[in-house]
């Protein structure tokens, strides 16, 4: 039997109760598809710097490059909004991504049956919607140097940030891109500020490189305040979106809206070896250890972790096909609520999903 070794990473806010769901699907799915799987908890963000006056410990980051796959749930949240540098959570976050060197971001967005009414967007513009995000992960404005605040000889405060990226950073998400879109509907839309930018122009030029191997793929080429208002405008017509680390932060945001809540949107980041998986929402402290927030997002993150990583194609499906299935039924969290649903807290809503997938897996066998 295969087994697998997970680091979980509950983090902080609802990160805990999103965890737990994730982490109850995936031993039910274990147990359903015939693979075995070794847990093991680890702190990270806020609720690492509260125990061991750091958001990311080494312990933690060992623990995450030796393992399997790596589940994480959300960090930051307002007790934590004094800290700086590299004591906020969030440079734990981005620290574990460099140390686990999961350069390539894909968040796909879904549109369900059932929920477009749900969404911003007037339901005709969503008709074919389907867009995967494709966001660089290790470089660009989060971590280009330097980086950082002083004060010049008056005391005058100033800060910097850099995008930086090297043509290698660029062909390689560049090429993630184009396999994504190669199985998927052939299209890419790579997002740059080329206009103004010197990292964009190169990363322009690069992408086109790359295109010369994938004539089956048809490129676009976008900027990006223009992309952000064609996600809106004319949402179905993406694909693909290829876009660097900051830029795609904000688009897959916006992105997710086009299913009506961010959570719903999952994520997989990937390298050249493990991966790691989370939510996109965050931790949204005002409703966390409520039992409201929406668990569908860690869900079907633990499915793209049975897909990318694990190779358990069969349990991705099921799981998916679940989720699915329990929205079609009218069960609804509170981010995605009308008079007339089934609304279900975060518990009851992982246990719907476990009990559906657990009626499909015994119909089938
Ligand atoms: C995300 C989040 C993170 C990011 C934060 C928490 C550092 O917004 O995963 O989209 O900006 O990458
Ligand atoms: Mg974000």
């Amino acid at each position: 039997m295969a087994e697998y070794n997970i680091v979980v990473l509950p983090g902080d806010g609802i990160g805990a109760e999103v965890t737990e769901s994730a982490v109850n699907v995936l031993k039910a799915a274990a147990k359903q598809h015939g693979f075995s799987i070794n847990l093991e908890s680890h702190d990270i963000g806020g609720t690492s710097y509260d125990s061991h006056g750091t958001p990311a410990t080494d312990e933690t980051l060992n623990a995450c490059k030796s393992a399997d796959a790596v589940f994480l749930g959300a960090v930051g949240g307002p007790k934590w909004d004094h800290l700086t540098g590299a004591h906020r959570p969030e440079s734990g976050l981005l620290g574990l991504r460099k140390a686990m060197g999961v350069y390539a971001n894909l968040r796909p967005v879904t549109i369900y049956p059932g929920l477009e009414k749900y969404s911003p967007l007037k339901e005709n513009r969503l008709e074919g919607v389907d867009v995967l995000v494709v966001r660089e992960l290790t470089g660009g404005l989060y971590f280009g140097q330097p980086k950082g605040e002083s004060k010049d000889e008056n005391g005058k405060r100033r800060a910097v940030d850099t995008m930086a990226y090297d043509e290698d950073e660029i062909r390689r998400i560049a090429h993630r891109g184009f396999d994504m879109a190669r199985k998927r509907r052939g299209k890419i839309a790579s997002v740059d500020k080329a206009n103004v930018l010197s990292s964009s122009r190169l990363w322009r030029d690069v992408v086109n490189e790359v295109a010369e191997e994938y004539s089956d793929v048809e490129l676009e080429h976008i900027l990006v305040d223009n992309c952000a208002m064609q996600l809106i405008n004319r949402p179905a017509d993406f694909d693909v979106i290829l876009t660097e680390n900051m830029f795609g932060d904000i688009l897959s945001d916006e992105a997710a809206m086009l299913s009506g809540s961010i959570g719903l949107l999952p994520s997989a980041s990937l390298g050249d070896g493990n991966g790691l998986y989370e939510p996109v929402h965050g931790s949204a402290p005002d409703i966390a250890g409520k039992n409201i927030a929406n668990p569908l997002a860690a869900i079907q993150s633990i499915a793209m972790m049975l897909r990318y990583t694990l190779n358990e194609a069969e349990a991705a499906d099921a799981i998916e096909k679940a989720i699915e299935e329990v929205i079609c039924q009218g069960y609804r969290c509170a981010d995605l609520a009308d008079k007339d649903d089934t609304v279900l807290g975060t518990t009851e809503m992982t246990s719907k999903v476990i009990e559906v997938m657990s009626k499909a897996k015994t119909v089938a066998s």
